[in-house]
């Protein structure tokens, strides 16, 4: 992996402040790549599914929800998750303060290639690349023993404790959900975390995102195109600025979240493990010209150093393995190299290539 970026890092936050009134040619996206606001009225009407945790948890029709929602969408909204909603509006809060500090105090934090971790701007290495207008901050959070709150944010005071109490949270939650995804697709209550080589070993990180106020947001995009190349995420979106758009067939759906619940998608390790019948669903993010935009996204990932491939016990004789196994630390690789690509990447497994 290279170790510095291709180009210097412009802060897009820094940019919006100065008042641009156009946006800069590097974040204006080819035509096909844009936004569409959907005017078609079909569309307009669709939303993910919502889910009640505790149904998927306790009753056979939740299991039943939980295995269409992840065969159709690739995506849902929990309620009932278990995760503090006033935890999850002080770390909103945290993060938002901590976005707002000047850019020299961020800068501290500026990460690189390597390792991704720390304060960013940009996903990929490839030069004159179109980039996405946002920026991040990465932290790894799990295995412990890669967890460096030195790397942290040290501001707004508290920070580093709440991300560790959010995170046990999310963990717990996320460990529900892999029981929960591994039932609905008629496994053991534990065959999918042993796949994820158990739940001592299996990796997190978390990414603040933040998408400034855009002058033009029909030439671009907060983040373009991509499905997450882990487990399953779990994002805690803001609570008064829509922006996710998830793809349905040829269109896009804006996601309407639901007061306090949490964001869960399916990652494309899931989509391998399952041998394709889970979805690891294409989407992106919309900005707008009024107002700035925080989510956080936390990533739950198999252990890094296994070979991941489809669970034997959902291959038949018509549905054979689809993908060849990989690591997850060499496919992540893959992704950091040249950035977000819609679908391109777990295609790129498929057996038959
Ligand atoms: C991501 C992501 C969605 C959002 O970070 O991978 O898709 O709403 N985020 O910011
Ligand atoms: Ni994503």
């Amino acid at each position: 992996m290279v170790a510095c970026w291709p180009e210097p890092i412009v802060s897009v936050q820094a940019l919006s402040q100065t008042g641009v009134s156009t946006v800069p040619n590097r974040y204006v996206k080819p035509a096909h790549e844009r936004p569409v606001y959907n005017s078609d009225q079909s569309d307009a009407d669709l939303e993910i599914p919502v889910i009640d945790m505790s149904d998927a948890w306790g009753k056979p029709e939740g299991l039943l929800r939980v295995r269409s929602a992840c065969e159709e969408w690739g995506f849902f909204q929990v309620v009932n998750h278990g995760v503090n909603h006033t935890l999850m509006e002080r770390m909103r809060g945290a993060w938002r303060e901590f976005f707002e500090l000047p850019l020299e105090e961020k800068r501290k934090y500026a990460n690189s290639p390597e390792t991704y971790e720390g304060y960013g701007s940009r996903l990929g290495v490839v030069k004159d690349a179109k980039l996405d207008w946002s920026d991040y901050f990465y932290l790894n959070y799990l295995p412990s023993s890669i967890r460096n709150p030195s790397k942290w944010p040290s501001q707004p005071p508290k920070i580093r404790e709440l991300i560790e109490e959010y995170g046990e949270e999310v963990r717990k939650l996320c460990e529900r959900l892999v029981e929960t995804l591994s039932k609905s697709l008629g496994l053991e209550p534990n065959h999918l975390m042993k796949a994820f080589g158990g739940d001592d070993k299996v990796g997190a990180s978390l990414r603040a995102n933040f998408y400034p106020k855009c002058p033009q947001p029909h030439l671009t995009l907060g983040l373009s195109s991509h499905s997450d190349p882990g487990g399953i995420t779990i994002v805690l979106p803001d609570e008064k600025v829509a922006g996710l758009q998830v793809r349905r067939g040829e269109s896009w759906v804006t996601v309407k979240s639901v007061p306090n619940a949490l964001i869960v998608n399916i990652g494309d390790q899931i989509q391998i493990l399952s041998n394709g019948i889970y979805k690891s669903v294409e989407h992106q993010v919309i900005v707008n010209s009024g107002m700035d935009r925080v989510s956080l996204a936390l990533f739950y990932n198999p252990r890094s150093d296994i070979p991941i491939g489809p669970v034997k016990e959902l291959l038949t004789e018509n549905r054979p393995a689809l993908y060849k196994p990989i690591r997850f630390d060499e496919y992540r690789l893959l992704i950091r190299q040249k950035g977000p690509s819609g679908k391109n990447q777990v295609d790129s497994l498929l057996a038959s290539r």
